[in-house]
């Protein structure tokens, strides 16, 4: 199935220069960015952003984290991009994170552990129309899709 997942990467990925090698590697795949921006978000964005975890211990040290510095938000589209997307960033835990994972090869803490992810359809739904407007969207086709893409039925 066509899906759409929202990608944050964190501002430990982005402070250590690896923003483009971790898009390369959801464009290797053959994913399809449909919006892609570097913000520095505001305190209210990251609390609605992280509103599952407002009862948690870590929560307010994620919004500063995450408020600290620049991030890349994208959105990333392509067959059950959902899913994809969370399997090559790894587990949450960097250290149960399977090696080839962005986390796997890249990471070792739980609150630093570069990429977030949506986790279902209806939080894609919902975090994609938090971080971008329609207008920053694109509808748009490669010549690669007929080589990555089943046809259209
Ligand atoms: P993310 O996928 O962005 O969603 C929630 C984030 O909370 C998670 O990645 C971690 O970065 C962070 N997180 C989860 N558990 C902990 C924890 N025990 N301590 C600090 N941060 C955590």
């Amino acid at each position: 199935m066509n899906e759409r997942t929202l990608v944050l990467i964190k501002p430990d990925g982005v402070q250590r220069l690896l923003t483009g090698r971790i898009l390369a590697r959801y464009e290797d795949r053959g994913l399809k960015l449909v919006g892609l921006k570097l913000i520095r978000v505001e305190a209210d964005l990251a609390e609605r952003h992280y509103a599952v975890h407002r009862e948690k211990a870590f929560f307010r040290g994620l919004v500063d984290f995450i408020t600290s510095a620049p991030l890349v938000a994208a959105v990333l589209e392509g067959p059950n991009a959902i899913a994809v997307v969370r399997a090559m960033n790894g587990a949450t835990r960097p250290h149960e994170a399977a090696p080839g994972s962005i986390r796997g090869d890249f990471a070792l803490e739980t609150a630093q552990n570069l990429v977030h992810a949506s986790d279902s359809a209806d939080n894609a739904a919902a975090e994609i129309d938090l971080w971008f407007t329609p207008a920053e969207l694109l509808d748009y086709g490669r010549e690669i899709d007929r080589w990555v893409l089943a046809p259209e039925e």
